[in-house]
């Protein structure tokens, strides 16, 4: 499913040269549930961002889904990514004053879904994170693990393949966070791969296989 190789991101300000990611290179199958740990400013949200199709390497090649990332468009990225790949930040990422129902049914716009089919199909993913008593809710009306069950929803709406998530449970309290590694283990189980960036263990300890990044390098 994902395939990197000898991949690199070297990030230049002015004369300071950042080497973000450095030759690394692994495999994800489908079906699998990764964690992606490492200390701030290893390089983690620089290889979700790669992963994601949301930024390119500096070298080194990326194969998603058979399809080799540099070959594509800045158009078919944006396809790929809204079809093939959920994503989750930290921060939850919702629209503030609008509802949940709302937030949800974005990627469903930018797809040009229509308008039933797209209220429709939020209200089911709201009801399987929990909220279908919380969709005229608004952000800043939720807590932040329901904020975070908010954009899981929206992540799946397109019903993709991937899941990224950035430090999913960062700004969660234990708890809530507990929640979110319960559908992510459904969501696993119902065949979609999962890649998790996370620095805490317990979190990581929710998938099966975990990746070690260190100064950009992938350690074992
Ligand atoms: N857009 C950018 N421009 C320049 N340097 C950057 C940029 N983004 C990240 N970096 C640098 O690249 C390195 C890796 O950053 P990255 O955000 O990938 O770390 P991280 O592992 O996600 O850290 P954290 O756990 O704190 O989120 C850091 O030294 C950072 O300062
Ligand atoms: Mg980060």
């Amino acid at each position: 499913m994902i395939q990197i190789s000898g991949v690199s991101k070297i990030y230049k300000i002015g004369d300071v040269e950042t080497v973000a990611l450095d030759n690394v290179s692994f495999e994800i199958k489908a079906g699998e549930f990764v964690a992606v740990m490492g200390p701030s400013g290893s390089g983690k949200s620089t290889l979700m961002h790669i992963l994601g199709a949301l930024d390119r390497p500096t070298s080194g090649k990326y194969i998603l889904d058979g399809e080799e990332v540099e070959n594509l468009g800045d158009d078919e990225l944006a396809e790929i990514r809204n079809k093939k790949i959920g994503f989750i930040f930290q921060s939850f990422n919702l629209l503030p004053r609008t509802s949940a129902v709302k937030n949800v049914t974005i990627p469903m716009m930018y797809a040009g879904v229509d308008r039933d089919k797209r209220f429709g199909t939020a209200v089911k993913y709201l009801k399987m994170v929990g909220l279908e008593d919380r969709m005229e809710h608004t952000p800043a009306q939720l807590s932040g693990g329901q904020q975070q069950r908010v954009a899981i929803a929206r992540s799946l709406v397109m019903d993709p393949a991937i899941i990224l998530a950035d430090e999913p449970t960062g700004n969660i309290a234990s708890v809530q966070a507990e929640e979110i590694m319960a559908i992510f283990r459904k969501l696993n189980d119902e065949g979609r791969t999962i890649i998790m960036i996370t620095h805490e263990a317990d979190i990581a300890e929710h998938a099966k296989r975990i990746i070690h990044i260190r100064d950009g390098r992938i350690r074992i």
